[in-house]
């Protein structure tokens, strides 16, 4: 059983679903909920009918704070948030209890109420923590449904052995809250990056003006800082060189505060080629300001009578082709945010800063890119274009980490 204190934060920023279909075991998914929260997840909760007749809306919505979706039909609910936005909303689904109903149900590929609905519309993976009488769970229907969701790669969690709700003893008891809250932290766990050490750039960064003023860019720093998270849970010694934001730094993330281009740079290359422990993947998201003025006034530069003032400004070092511009290179990933021709502004980033991936994102698309929870992106090597569709930051950025993690082993 997962130990509350060693499981404190592993689902910072994660989006969870949690469906309840109807079931004795219900009750449990009040309890389950609360332990997704305390470890840091961010959870909406869906329930079938039968659900209800066994465990109040009301009850998760108070434990969740969010508005429980009960019904693909409401038009109230679906103008809050429709049910494919919260199938797009969350990172993993889980069903706790999953009942031999909506097992089969799954297993058809139905999509006749809410949850349903959900897991069909899902880009995420889906969980189901099995809960039913004995007989039911031996039952031959029952097994042929849910080897066919293990061919669909539904995650089982459970069920256990014991005594159950109808006094029979036998398998179909849903595992306890904190043992499946383990689960859910287990499967957003994957040490791909073992014994590797990467350096992350993000954030913007402030060029001085004068001692009060600066120029900078709107850059949130949450797909770097989301990276940072996504390494360090695929076991890489991660560092985070980090412009000035308001995020947290993610667990187990060595975090590097700068607040100027040439400040990142020195970091940056200070932890890549000057550390004794060698960096073998660096990932450029910092959106670094492209000029800086040429002097700074060393005194707050006064308004004049004039209407106009120029300000004289320099290019700032390119971090990432800096880096990239020596035969003893670490693997070498960039970000192209671009407004427009996407991917043939990123094909020409590829080449000239000498990068092994670039991923690219469309920033003119207002719901998603800079300083949105969200993000959709295309990764670019020179042999192949992969699509990477609308998500959390943090999902992308697990993406982005597995598809590097890949192409580290092919590539070496
Ligand atoms: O700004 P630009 O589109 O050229 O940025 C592309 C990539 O280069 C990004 O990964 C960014 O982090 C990196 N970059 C950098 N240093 C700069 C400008 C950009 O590392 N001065």
């Amino acid at each position: 059983m997962g130990n509350p204190c060693t499981m404190a934060g592993k689902l910072t920023n994660r989006r969870i679903l949690v469906g309840i279909s109807g079931g004795i075991a219900a009750y449990k998914s009040a309890e389950l909920v609360r332990r997704l929260i305390d470890l840091g997840a961010d959870v909406r909760v869906a329930m079938t009918k039968a659900a209800q007749e066994f465990i109040t809306p009301l009850t998760l919505q108070a434990l969740s704070g969010k508005p429980v979706s009960t019904d693909l039909l409401n038009t109230e609910a679906e103008a809050a948030m429709g049910h494919i936005e919260l199938a797009r909303w969350a990172d993993l689904i889980v069903i706790a209890p999953a009942s031999a109903d909506i097992i089969s149900r799954l297993a058809k590929g139905a999509g006749d109420d809410i949850l349903t609905t959900l897991c069909l519309a899902r880009r995420c993976p889906l969980a189901i923590a099995p809960a039913m009488n004995q007989a039911m769970w031996h039952n031959s229907s029952t097994q042929d449904n849910l080897a066919t969701l293990q061919k669909h790669n539904i995650h089982q969690f459970g069920p256990d052995k014991g005594g159950q709700a109808c006094g029979d003893i036998g398998f179909g008891r849903m595992s306890e809250p904190n043992e499946l809250a383990q689960e859910v932290c287990q499967l957003f766990k994957t040490r791909t990056l073992e014994g590797k050490k990467v350096v992350i750039t993000a954030g913007p960064t402030r060029e001085a003006i004068d001692p009060v003023r600066y120029i900078s860019n709107y850059s949130s720093g949450k797909m770097g800082y989301a990276l940072a998270q996504a390494a360090a849970e695929a076991g890489a010694r991660t560092i985070l060189i980090s412009g000035p934001t308001n995020l947290a730094t993610p667990e187990h993330v060595e975090c590097i505060s700068v607040v100027s281009a040439d400040e990142m740079l020195e970091a940056c290359m200070n932890q890549v080629y000057e550390s004794h422990t060698p960096c073998d993947i660096f990932i450029a998201s910092a959106a670094v300001a492209d000029y800086r003025p040429v002097d700074i006034a060393q005194q707050k530069i006064k308004k004049t009578d004039q209407d106009t003032m120029m300000l004289k400004m320099i290019k700032n070092p390119d971090i990432v082709a800096s880096i990239a511009n020596r035969t003893d290179s670490p693997l070498m990933i960039g970000f192209a945010a671009e407004t427009q021709n996407v991917l043939e502004n990123a094909q020409s980033k590829l080449l000239k800063k000498q990068l092994d991936l670039v991923v690219a994102n469309d920033v003119s698309k207002t719901n998603i890119g800079f300083n949105s929870d969200d993000n959709a992106v295309t990764i670019i090597t020179k042999d192949a274009v992969t699509e990477v569709p609308e998500k959390s930051k943090v999902q992308i950025a697990a993406d982005i980490i597995d598809y590097v993690a890949t192409y580290l082993t092919k590539k070496y």
